[in-house]
């Protein structure tokens, strides 16, 4: 097929004839059409290529040569679904569990994110029998209708809070309610949730689980404080409830120093459950559940098969494995650390340039730039945020978007094998554009851009 089947202005009218409004576009207003791409580069329909610093499901690069090979020639021998005996889904969940804590060891593949967290309540409440769930402010954890009920992102726009669910303050340590100055915040976020599991149990309710990404990412890029995992974790364990960490975003390396993002808090640390999904197939829709024996064999007693269609087939499992083979070989780990601590260090000598930068946070690949109007009272910079957007897609063929409540956290989560060049132009370009504000005395909040 060629690039380009359709012409742009053809394309996008089908797209708003035949698809749901609710699909949205990234730029809705001048959408880009991209119709190939390698590594970290996007192309359009004329050639002209886009820096990608925000597609962290292509996880080891766009359209990686290994994992075609690896995904065409397993197509052209066997897809088949998981209830025929085969070697990809075993040695997958082999490779899998050498990179996690030794009780983390039964696995359950599915297809995105959302089956794989949808399945982690069901694995939760079965074992402990118990419904209530508590999850952090600002939490996403997918868009089924379970999922919608455990994520304050979504249900706050929608039908609103269920009783079964409890909503714990985001350990935000830049805007939450303990900050960077308070001497222990991981222990002061902690006990916000042993107060809300004390005051669910003088409700007569019982918890189930504790849900959180590992790094909370729509919550705007937020690095946990240390420690805070394994006192929430204590406290929900001896409540009765069992621990999940959503890695959907945050697993496979992007910190850097450590596979999973839960690593980041500490080796005594461990959850009862996991997910993952978005960058475990490079674009190839596989998720996945691991828990322990015990949460899989209170599953199991229930006595109903588990069945998923497309979780776990030859394929997906054979762009697995390759998924894992190239973040080895090719050391994207180390490049993780090395050209996230750099545009880092980068952005932080911005902040010493620009006063519209409040904060310079994160690990790895997944760094956040917090725009305000005023550091003083942190008051978000939105439409700042969404100007440099614009312009960085405009002038610069970068693409970078924005998250958190106030949508005012430039997100950086690109694609491993971003370079060192790549993060200096990035730097360079949001240098020009916030100079260019100031000089120009742009009154962006107040104006309708
Ligand atoms: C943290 C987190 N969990 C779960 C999901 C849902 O994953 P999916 O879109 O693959 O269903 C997402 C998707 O954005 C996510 O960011």
């Amino acid at each position: 097929m060629a690039e380009e089947t359709l012409k742009k202005e053809d394309t996008l009218a089908m797209r708003l004839k035949l698809i749901g409004q609710s699909c949205r576009l990234f730029y809705s207003e001048d959408p880009v059409k991209i119709v190939r791409a390698r590594g970290q580069y996007l192309f359009d329909e004329n050639g002209k290529s886009y820096l990608d610093c925000i597609s962290n499901v292509q996880h080891v690069g766009h359209c990686h040569p290994a994992i075609t090979k690896a995904a065409a020639a397993q197509m052209e021998l066997l897809n088949t679904n998981s209830r025929f005996l085969h070697d990809n889904i075993v040695l997958y969940a082999d490779r899998l569990a050498s990179t996690l804590p030794e009780k983390l060891c039964i696995f359950y593949f599915v297809n995105s994110g959302s089956e794989a967290n949808d399945l982690a309540l069901r694995l939760a409440q079965q074992h402990t029998q118990r419904e209530d769930v508590v999850v952090l402010d600002h939490a996403y954890h997918g868009h089924l209708k379970s999922l919608i009920d455990i994520s304050p992102y979504k249900f706050r726009k929608l039908a609103g809070q269920k009783e079964w669910v409890h909503v714990a303050p985001l350990p935000d340590i830049y805007r939450g309610i303990y900050r960077e100055d308070h001497p222990s915040p991981g222990q002061a976020y902690a006990d916000t949730v042993k107060h809300l599991i004390e005051e669910i149990q003088q409700k007569g309710r019982k918890i189930s689980a504790f849900f959180a990404e590992s790094l909370p990412s729509v919550g705007g890029q937020i690095v946990l404080p240390k420690g805070y995992f394994s006192k929430v974790a204590e406290y929900v364990r001896s409540a009765g409830g069992v621990f999940v960490a959503d890695e959907v975003q945050t697993g496979f390396g992007r910190v850097g120093s450590h596979f999973w993002g839960f690593q980041l808090q500490g080796e005594d640390f461990c959850p009862d459950i996991v997910t993952m999904g978005k960058p475990m197939g490079n674009g190839h829709p596989l998720a996945c559940v691991v828990t322990t024996k015990e949460i899989a064999e209170a599953f199991t007693a229930n006595g109903v098969e588990y069945f998923n269609t497309f979780g776990g087939n030859p394929v997906s499992c054979a762009i697995g494995l390759a998924v894992l083979d190239v973040i080895e070989k090719e050391d994207l780990r180390g490049n993780a650390t090395r050209v996230g601590t750099h545009l880092k260090d980068l952005l932080k000598k911005l902040q010493a340039k620009h006063d519209v930068i409040g904060d310079v946070r994160g690990v790895g690949l997944f760094v956040g730039l917090e725009l305000v109007t005023d550091r003083e009272r942190r008051t978000p910079a939105t439409k700042t945020a969404a100007w440099v957007v614009k312009r960085l897609k405009e002038e610069d063929q970068i693409c970078v978007s924005t998250d958190g409540p106030w949508d005012n956290v430039l997100k950086f989560k690109p694609p491993m094998c971003f370079s060192l060049e790549n993060a200096d132009l990035v730097v360079r370009c949001i240098d020009r554009i916030l100079t260019d504000v100031t000089a120009n005395d742009l009154k962006l909040e107040n104006e309708d851009i």
